[in-house]
């Protein structure tokens, strides 16, 4: 009887010029934490990947703490073939510098028009070794939110997607609540009222155990 085996990612990227400036964004990783804790207390086999964050370890939970995108990348491709279920809650940063410096650059050295590279995309990238893995993406947005999803869903070949509005006050990055909706590849979209991230963590969690698990237990699972 083999437990449900669940990916989670979490927290931002930081994409390095030199050691001591990067390209990064305000993700706290409190989304994603709280879905891997929520799926741990749910009884799933769980491995955290989790981007620079002051979050700590999950108790009985893998927890692989990464910085850039090409980390988060190998990490998620070690555990993927093995994982039943992915949700991809991190913040992965779009773009990264092409050139890093191993030694911090002067102020005077600074190139103000730095060349930038878009970092791998790994939900993309994962979804192309896809076989019977559930996927579950996370669209960010400040507006038309819903439009952006359903069509990240689709482009990422994703079985469903949490749509999240961020930039507004008390929700989104960093803060403690949050508004979303969970939109299936069916079409089937479930609201999920404003509550605190932990709360809406169980919540999607549950959901997603009813809806791709049959809410069987996981010790139910041959
Ligand atoms: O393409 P966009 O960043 O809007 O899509 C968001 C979804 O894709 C999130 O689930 C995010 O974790 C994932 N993503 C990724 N690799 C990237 C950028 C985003 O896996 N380089």
């Amino acid at each position: 009887m083999k437990p449900i085996k669940c990916l989670v990612t979490a927290g931002p990227t930081r994409e390095y010029f030199d050691p001591v400036r990067y390209i990064s964004n305000p993700s706290s990783g409190k989304m994603g934490w709280n879905i891997a804790n929520a799926a741990k207390q749910k009884g799933w086999d769980v491995t955290l990947i989790l981007g620079p964050s002051q979050l700590p370890d999950i108790d009985g939970a893998t927890t692989v703490r990464v910085v850039s995108a090409a980390d988060m990348l190998s990490a998620c491709e070690k555990y993927f073939p093995h994982t039943d279920i992915l949700i991809m809650s991190a913040a992965v940063s779009d773009v990264r510098p092409k050139v890093y410096s191993g030694q911090k650059i002067k102020k005077d050295k600074i190139d103000f028009n730095p060349q930038l590279e878009p970092t791998p995309d790994i939900l993309k990238t994962l979804s192309l070794k896809k076989k019977s893995q559930i996927l579950v993406g996370f669209a960010a947005e400040t507006h038309d939110v819903m439009h952006y999803a359903e069509e990240k869903m689709k482009s990422k070949n994703l079985d469903a997607i949490v749509a999240n509005t961020v930039g507004s006050e008390g929700s989104g990055f960093a803060a403690d609540e949050n508004k979303i909706d969970l939109i299936l590849r069916s079409g089937e979209i479930v609201d999920f009222h404003k509550a605190s991230k932990s709360r809406l963590a169980a919540s999607l969690i549950d959901f997603i155990s009813a809806k791709f698990f049959g809410g069987r237990r996981p010790q139910d699972r041959q």
